[in-house]
């Protein structure tokens, strides 16, 4: 399979996704509780905005359900938005587009009408290079394999409604796998299902919510009898290294020499990193396979370290390996983002093989792609567990772990929104007790792959460096190393014990034998 993947990931056909059959979006402030309209419920694509005050619940209600007046009966409020018909039977995709999470005095000049304006005469030049003979992937992303194609880049992206902070876009397929670099460096996609999410989520109580409480039960309790562990503690304290997470980050960035250029989900240097990804997992002991997505796009690498009693519950740790640049530059190291979060992964799977843990519950370590360009990976993998009907205690996405502001202090922060409140509360008395030179904090930053096995109903939440907003000021921007004032590898380990004592505590373990 892995020698297939070269080919494949650079064929740059259109993705293989259709959208639903809805003339009609409705955004609204109006979470798909029990009192909505059956017919919204069943219609139901998701809630976007990393802020709980500017949060949005998406809608594509059937002409019969919007015919009937009563159906909109419980909405608040909402804005009704005509799909144009000359989409229809189109290949591509609705993407919310909204705030990153980035200082609001850092962007104060970048209204959403000027970032619309940024998008449309990027894309105007993708169109106009892209009718001369030489173009090619290689001017927009530096990918040094990308076929030479004459794509059809003249089906214009559009803007279907926008909110003075996000936008909802129609996304060609031509267009979906270089959406990140049309877009200012504070704004971040989130790209719609291709059809309704679960209607059944969520029903159990009034207020909205859309993990089962089980879940949640089962996370306040663990949290209510967590009590320092010194076996746990050795475990996390001996297993995370320093030195090897340095090594591997600076390999996934190419400040070691492994030839990378860039990450970006269409690129060959995502492709190699996910082989070696693989590679390096898989010789801790773990299982793991490169989950194809979407034709064109580096594949999910996927690990799994079995259970060792059979049980079919499980314990999922991410991050996102693919990276974005500035515009205009083929570099995209991505350092922090998300190299952080992936070092961190390699370093909890180097612990795991080290300190001769083995799981009672089975434990998944994930490397997403897509993320970039609307949390593609990881949703497709979210939902692909859901129609398996997989039992999932805890998810963490660990996205941006390096970075702190000059003279601060160590620091955790966890989601504002988006998440599972007792997830965090179980990583943030996890932190207090096995890292506690830790800040702990809350963060807008918005919108990583946690956000996907929310959609789904799963227990999640984010581990992320910092309280407040994104202060990096190489975030998506080429120059995002590891080699530079406060990019900071004490707070990745810190953090990485805090997400490996999660899996010892939340999965169970026994220790087989010392290495
Ligand atoms: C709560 O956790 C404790 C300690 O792990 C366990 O003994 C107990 O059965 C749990 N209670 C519930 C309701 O799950
Ligand atoms: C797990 O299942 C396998 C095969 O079904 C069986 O051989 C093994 O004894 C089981 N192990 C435990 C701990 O139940
Ligand atoms: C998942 O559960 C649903 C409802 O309980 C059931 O209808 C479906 O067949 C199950 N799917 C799988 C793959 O087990
Ligand atoms: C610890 O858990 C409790 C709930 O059990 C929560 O209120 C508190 O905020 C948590 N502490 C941290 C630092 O997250
Ligand atoms: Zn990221």
């Amino acid at each position: 399979m892995a020698s297939l993947l070269p080919l494949l990931a650079f064929l740059w056909t259109a993705a293989a996704t259709v959208l639903p059959h809805s003339n009609t979006v409705l955004v609204s402030s109006t979470a798909p509780s029990a009192e909505l309209a059956n017919c919204l419920r069943t219609s139901f694509y998701g809630t976007y905005g990393g802020s709980s005050s500017t949060q949005e619940h998406i809608y594509l209600p059937n002409e019969e359900c919007l015919s009937d007046k009563s159906s909109l009966n419980g909405l608040s409020s909402g804005s009704l938005v005509p799909l144009n018909t000359d989409i229809e039977g189109d290949t591509g995709r609705l993407v919310w587009v909204g705030q990153a999470g980035v200082e609001p005095k850092e962007i104060a000049l970048q209204s959403i009408d000027d970032a619309w304006n940024t998008i449309s005469t990027r894309s105007q030049e993708i169109l106009l290079q892209s009718s001369s003979s030489d173009f090619s992937a290689q001017k927009v992303l530096g990918s040094n394999q990308g076929q030479s194609h004459n794509q059809d880049y003249s089906q214009p992206i559009q803007l279907l409604h926008q909110s003075p902070t996000s936008m909802l876009l129609h996304v060609p397929s031509t267009y979906l796998p270089i959406i990140d670099t049309l877009l200012p460096y504070h704004l971040v996609p989130v790209a719609l299902p291709t059809k309704p999410l679960p209607a059944s989520l969520g029903l159990m109580v009034n207020e909205w919510e859309p993990v089962p409480n089980k879940f949640a039960k089962h996370l306040a309790n663990v949290t209510k009898h967590l009590r320092f562990s010194p076996e746990i503690d050795k475990i996390v304290s001996d297993g995370i290294e320093h030195n090897q997470i340095r090594r591997d980050v600076r390999w996934l960035t190419g400040e070691a020499p492994s030839g990378i250029e860039s990450r970006h989900s269409f690129t060959k240097g995502a492709l190699k990193a996910a082989n070696w990804i693989k590679e390096k997992v898989e010789a801790t002991g773990a299982y793991c396979h490169l989950h194809q997505y979407l034709v064109g796009f580096s594949p999910n690498v996927i690990c799994y370290y079995p259970s060792s009693l059979n049980s079919t519950e499980h314990v999922v740790l991410s991050a996102h390996y693919d990276s974005r640049g500035s515009f205009g530059s083929t570099r995209a190291p991505g350092g922090d983002d998300d190299g952080s979060g992936s070092g961190h992964l390699l370093g909890v799977a180097h612990a795991i093989h080290t300190q001769g843990v083995k799981f009672e519950k089975q434990v998944i370590l994930a490397f997403f792609s897509g993320e970039e360009q609307g949390l593609l990976g990881s949703h497709a993998y979210a939902e692909h567990l859901h129609g398996k009907n997989t039992t999932i205690l805890l998810q963490v996405q660990a996205d941006m772990l390096a970075y702190h502001a000059p003279g601060e202090p160590l620091q955790l922060g966890l989601p504002e929104s988006i998440h599972l409140p007792e997830a965090s509360y179980l990583i943030g008395n996890l932190s207090q007790i096995y890292s506690p030179e830790l800040l702990v904090g809350k963060t807008a930053a918005c919108c990583s792959d946690h956000q996907s096995f929310i959609s789904y109903g799963f227990p999640s939440t984010q581990v992320f460096e910092r309280n407040g907003w994104i202060a990096d000021p190489y975030y998506h921007n080429s120059g995002d190393l590891s080699q530079r004032e406060n990019y900071d590898f004490e707070q990745i380990v810190s953090i990485a014990k805090i997400t490996l004592s999660s899996l010892l505590t939340v999965a169970g373990y026994q220790i087989e034998s010392r290495t």
